[in-house]
């Protein structure tokens, strides 16, 4: 019978997704390997000069992995074009992204039905959650924690969902600890980011015996998905499935554009290089800096650990990269050694756990500028180490990993989240003393 209802609902939503799956029809997917420095620095110029019409999923600076674009098909002549000049080879790794977006969306939408969340115990690895389901898991943890884990709302979203933090602590009452800050899902699409980041609050709290060393001498605070309205626009339809950023409109001269840029959008030297002023482009930093409410939540939410913070760690996808400030521009901070020495720790730690390579270096040199970003506003507000995360991507065709690697994904990218709060608790051991 189950079953039954479970075919006709998938019936039902691969004829409802014919019909929307309209914005990715015909759409390419290219997968890049330069060789050489000149073929490297025509990608890069591309990459800036025209991201409206290519969609880089990814591309570092210095092209140790394969760039993937994304190409609609009104611009596949030219972008062809555009490479052959450059005499940049490639490959076409997918001829129908389309279908292969509509099958991902398809894929979660009927785990999710088959198996919803219940409301208590540990979430799974076996499919990515709604906003609200992970919610339900932080008012779950605080039910049975009550006294290791504080869940409190820190806002709302543009559309009025309840933004929520966990704290988590190991319950000796002791107040003034160091913390560590992480979020997920600044950017709608990579739905890995708050994947992890649940994974890693339930390590803390629901296996807290094995990692009872972090939590010795320091709290964590995490926000798992912090652009929650585009979070779930994401996965209401296929043709939503790679949207970025927030879903708050913005009209300049008669156009109306939706979303910002969450990640270009903090008040530190806000709308400069590596961020745009059309509201249409997938890098618009906002009409103003904060103009977005989930940009303020966090702002806060830093602001309110300004004396405590020794960590922020933010999680994106994909890229194989952890790097550091600065992001506005390619000066490093006087304490870049500090940043980088802490970051080798995880990716060195995700390397023997299983191979995986992540790049270290400074957000300007590996993925060039992009100011406006979460990593540096923490920094430049007194947070000792600020990180962004970039995890790995999966499939060949897809951006995020289907469910069957999410729990290999998820172990990985904690064993180096680990590492790192490992490493602070004795490069950082006792109370921040701050400067007043
Ligand atoms: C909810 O699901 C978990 C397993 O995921 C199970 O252990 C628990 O008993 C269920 N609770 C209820 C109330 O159904
Ligand atoms: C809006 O119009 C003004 C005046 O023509 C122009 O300077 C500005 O660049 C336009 N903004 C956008 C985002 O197109
Ligand atoms: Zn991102």
């Amino acid at each position: 019978m189950a079953v039954k209802v479970l075919r006709l609902l998938a019936l039902l939503w691969v004829t409802f997704e014919f019909a929307a799956a309209g914005s990715y029809e015909g759409y390419k997917l290219y997968e890049i390997a330069t060789e050489t420095i000149a073929q490297r620095n025509a990608l890069n110029a591309l990459a800036q000069e025209d991201a409206d019409k290519y969609d880089f999923l990814s591309l570092s600076r210095l092209h140790t992995q394969k760039a993937r674009v994304l190409v609609a098909p009104a611009h596949d002549e030219s972008f062809q074009a555009e490479l052959r000049n450059q005499k940049i080879p490639f490959e076409l790794k997918n001829t129908n992204f389309g279908r292969t977006i509509q099958t991902e969306v398809l894929q979660n939408r009927m785990l999710r039905q088959a198996k919803p969340y219940n409301g208590t115990g540990r979430l799974g690895t076996e499919r990515y959650y709604s906003h609200d389901e992970i919610n339900a898991y932080l008012d779950d943890l605080a039910a049975r924690y009550p006294t290791r884990v504080f869940v409190r709302i820190v806002g709302k979203t543009y559309e009025g969902r309840i933004l929520k933090t966990i704290t988590i602590t190991n319950g000796d009452g002791v107040t003034g600890k160091n913390v560590v800050f992480m979020d997920g899902a600044f950017h709608a699409r990579e739905w890995i980011s708050p994947a992890t980041v649940v994974y890693a609050i339930g390590e803390l709290v629901e296996n807290f015996e094995a990692h009872a060393e972090l939590l010795q001498d320091y709290d964590w605070v995490i926000l798992p998905v912090m652009n929650a309205d585009g979070y779930e626009y994401t996965q209401s339809a296929s043709a939503f499935r790679l949207w970025r950023k927030t879903r708050q409109p913005v009209t300049v001269n008669g156009t109306t554009c939706y979303g910002t840029d969450p990640n270009r959008n903090f008040g530190f030297h806000w709308m400069g290089k590596g961020a745009s002023s059309n509201p249409c482009s997938d890098i618009y930093a906002g009409p103003s800096a904060f103009s977005e409410p989930e940009a303020v939540v966090v702002r806060d939410i830093m602001h309110s650990l300004r004396d405590r913070g020794i960590l922020y760690l933010t999680i994106h996808s994909y890229g194989y990269a952890l790097f550091y400030p600065w992001g506005w521009g390619p000066e490093l901070p006087d304490t870049w050694e500090d940043l980088h020495e802490v970051a080798m720790v995880g990716a060195d730690a995700i390397r023997d756990y299983s191979g995986t390579e992540y790049e270290v270096g400074s957000s300007t040199a590996l993925y060039g500028e992009a100011a406006g970003a979460s990593d540096d506003y923490a920094f430049s507000e007194g947070f000792t180490l600020s990180y962004t995360m970039e995890l790995p991507h999966g499939g060949d065709s897809g951006f995020d990993p289907p469910p069957s690697d999410i729990d290999r994904l998820v172990k990985e990218t904690w064993t180096g989240i680990r590492a790192m709060g490992l490493k602070i608790t004795t490069k950082y051991p006792s109370p921040k003393q701050t400067l007043s």
